[in-house]
């Protein structure tokens, strides 16, 4: 991994996160065979995140949502550009960020209690004082009682709650939340949408959210990036200036609401995908959106 040097840079206070011209290049192999092309999945994104706000990222699947999160959570370095937290360039993973990815990625050798308190161990508190936050953790995303299991031994939606205890457990200042919910069943999946939104509103970490649903990205977010594909690109950013705290069942039916997931909704139409892969819209009712499924070919390759 790369070494955690120190950049530094004009900084303006009031940003936590500063992401400057990311582009990234993988090299993939042709579809016909004939070796090797360069694709581009992140070109010209620049965007700067407030401390303490909640920005959720929606598009396609393919426009390189994850690559951006792995790139802000050090775990790839960019192709070119640059990411700053709190003034300094990331040059790889640290504990002031938290990580949910798509992938649960638990430490299998270790059981639920001891998975949520790695963080914890690594920052030195004390065993008993672990044993709390863990436990208070664990209740939060409904595992009380499985403390002892290991991750084999859960549902794939037990897993990815395991993964968000440890995640807030260790209380880093960024949480960087990949699909964080796309595994778990509706009503859960709602409970924790409010338990973030309370737990945001308490802490005041900055979050970074990724998801396909319109709907969960406009319920959570202060403001919320449309990406478009090939390369993954800002189609669109809006601000959803409804106020807080926002009760699930209420924002479903809030006018004000209808309006921002319309908006969202139509960036993704015009800059998302072809239109028979985005789904009919509905103004009201509870039905969940989803942001198109998937980019259009990769073109040429
Ligand atoms: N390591 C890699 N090597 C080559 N291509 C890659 C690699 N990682 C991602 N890609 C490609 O880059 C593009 C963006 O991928 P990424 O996983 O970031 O998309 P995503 O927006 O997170 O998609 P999804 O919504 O399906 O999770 C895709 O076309 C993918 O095939
Ligand atoms: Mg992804």
């Amino acid at each position: 991994m790369f070494s955690n040097v120190t950049l530094e840079t004009s900084w303006e206070e009031d940003y936590k996160i500063d992401i400057r011209n990311l582009r990234q290049v993988y090299r993939v192999r042709r579809k016909d065979g004939s070796g090797f092309a360069e694709f581009v999945a992140i070109d010209d994104f620049s965007l700067k995140i407030k401390d303490g706000e909640f920005v959720s990222i929606v598009g396609p699947s393919g426009c390189g949502k994850s690559s951006l999160l792995d790139i802000i959570a050090g775990l790839a370095p960019a192709g070119s550009g640059s990411v700053l937290i709190d003034g300094r360039e990331v040059r790889g993973p640290n504990l002031d960020r938290g990580i949910v990815m798509q992938g649960y990625a638990l430490f299998p050798w270790r059981t639920v209690r001891k998975n949520v308190e790695f963080g914890l161990e690594i920052k030195g508190v004390p065993a008993r004082e672990r044993e709390e936050i863990s436990s208070k953790y664990i209740e939060l995303v409904n595992l009380t009682g499985f403390e002892n299991r290991y991750p084999h031994e859960l549902s794939g939606g037990m897993k990815q709650r395991v993964a968000i205890a440890r995640a807030l457990a260790y209380d880093p200042g960024v949480l960087l939340m990949d699909e964080p919910f796309a595994a778990v069943d509706a009503q859960i999946r709602e409970n924790l949408q409010d338990e973030l939104m309370r737990i945001w509103e308490k802490t005041k970490k900055t979050i970074i959210f990724v998801t396909h649903s319109i709907d969960e990205a406009a319920l959570l977010a202060d403001r919320v990036v449309v990406m478009s594909p090939n390369p993954g690109r800002i189609a669109d950013v809006v601000e959803v200036d409804l106020g807080r705290p926002r009760a699930n069942a209420e924002m479903r039916l809030d006018r004000g609401f209808a309006l921002i997931r319309e908006r969202i909704y139509r960036s993704l139409q015009e800059k998302g995908a072809s239109s028979e892969e985005v789904p009919r819209i509905e103004n009201t009712g509870p039905l969940e959106m989803a942001a198109p499924l998937s980019v259009a070919g990769q073109a040429g390759l």
